[in-house]
């Protein structure tokens, strides 16, 4: 592990030397971010490091700390251990990344000000983070290369994601217990978290535990504790943390056989099949565009839909079964920033008629994305089908009887490599 963190480190510093160089600055200085509070209150919400601060180091519940890296230098590490008998101050600083900084503890917010640069500094990090003297600038340029950057792991940020996978495999196989048990929405998340070790409050993403028609909410924000007369489907979309880094995958099911369960079975062969285009040189555009095309042939072997493929894909007619995108970077944050840009920050545009997709980049090694198509039963935009014209190439008795399902999302974290890629997600469950 050690020698993985040396690694990423060494790679965090080259990228960042490059940047300062190209934007005219000397010091890359790194806010850890501040509490911040319920308006009018004196609740906290919970803490969110900013992501490039845990980019650095797995120190997640630190506020006003500080990183400064200076090239040549070892990098500096301003750690916040106040004196306080409200809470659990910080521990004294332990762990396999301690040894590679030059470590300063301070007790008041105020004293990291004596270890900071003043002059020709980027400062990254939230307006509420700035002492007087240093002000976050998050210079443009600086931050877009770093941030197109981010989009190559290193192999201990694989590592971590790695783990993560597991541990959210390890929620995702209790949740599909107690979904078969008759389970209510909010029953299936206290095990989800349970067996992930996770709080509400650290998972990277709220978790999204839809059954039936509620599998039809792309982000259903809800947990019911009403346990469901006769289960038909769950969509489960939940992911977990390590040091920071990110899981985020979907499963469907079906309590029982017939069509909806032979709709999982086709997605689900869709899903690998895109999962395996994950390679160097491809168009991530082109593989959403594939999902969608690949829908279109589910849709008219389920007989649900009577069109070619490819004209439901011009006409609109798989979007309104799957309305958003097939997937996006991953890492430290579940939607890893510059999923549409180039390294100057250029935007790279979505396809025409497909305004959700978060990633419009071409695939190269080192990338980790999600490949999650849907086929969801969305009364509004049905609605808007029926209306259109292509209302008669639709089987409605069928759309109707599949209504109470909701829909289905299968979604994987997928590694582009050299060759063939590595499937995070089916690891994990072949492993959990
Ligand atoms: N897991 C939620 C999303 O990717 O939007
Ligand atoms: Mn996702």
């Amino acid at each position: 592990m050690s020698q993985h963190y040396a690694g990423h480190l060494a790679t965090l510093k080259q990228r960042s030397d490059a940047a300062l160089a190209r934007s005219g600055f000397d010091h890359l200085v790194i806010a850890s971010g501040v509490e911040k509070y319920h308006f009018l209150d004196d609740r906290p919400y919970p803490f969110k490091p900013n992501p490039h601060f845990k980019h650095w180091l797995p120190l997640l519940q630190h506020p006003h700390g500080w990183i400064v890296h200076t090239p040549g230098r070892p990098p500096l590490l301003v750690y916040h251990q106040p004196d306080d008998y409200w809470h659990v101050p910080p521990s004294a600083p332990e762990g396999f990344w301690v040894e590679h900084f030059d470590i300063r503890i301070i007790r008041e917010p105020a004293e990291a000000l004596a270890h900071l640069p003043k002059t020709r500094a980027a400062v990254l990090g939230e307006a509420d983070a700035a002492l007087d003297g240093v002000v976050p600038n998050n210079p443009q340029a600086l931050l877009d290369e770093l941030h197109h950057q981010r989009g190559f792991k290193t192999a201990y940020e694989l590592d971590r994601m790695r783990r993560a996978q597991r541990r959210a495999v390890k929620g995702h196989r209790v949740a599909e217990a107690a979904f078969r048990n008759g389970a209510s929405e909010l029953e299936i998340h206290r095990a989800y978290l349970e067996a992930t070790g996770h709080g509400e409050f650290d998972l990277p993403y709220g978790n999204i535990i839809g059954l039936g028609a509620h599998a039809a909410v792309l982000h259903y924000q809800h947990q019911s504790p009403a346990r469901p007369g006769r289960p038909l489907s769950l969509l489960i979309d939940a992911g977990a943390e390590v040091d920071g880094y990110a899981a985020d995958i979907t499963r469907s099911y079906a309590a029982h056989e017939g069509d909806f369960a032979e709709l999982i079975a086709a997605l689900d062969d869709e899903q690998l099949a895109l999962c395996d285009l994950v390679r160097p040189g491809k168009d991530y555009r082109d593989l959403h565009l594939e999902g969608h095309l690949r829908l279109g042939s589910v849709l008219r072997n389920a007989g649900l839909v009577d069109m070619d493929p490819g004209s439901m894909v011009s006409e609109g007619v798989t979007s309104v079964f799957f309305p958003h995108g097939l997937g996006h970077l991953i890492g430290l944050q579940v939607h890893d920033v510059a999923g549409r840009h180039d390294a100057l920050g250029r935007e790279i545009p979505r396809p025409q008629g497909h305004p959700y997709l978060r990633l419009t980049r071409t695939l190269e090694p080192g990338m980790v994305v999600t490949i999650e198509p849907g086929l969801y039963f969305i009364p509004t935009l049905l609605a808007k089908l029926q209306a259109g014209p292509h209302a008669k190439a639709v089987d409605w008795d069928r759309i109707e009887a599949l209504l109470p399902y909701g829909g289905i999302r299968i979604e994987d974290d997928v590694v582009c490599t050299e060759d063939a890629p590595e499937n995070l997600t089916r690891e994990a469950f072949a492993e959990v």
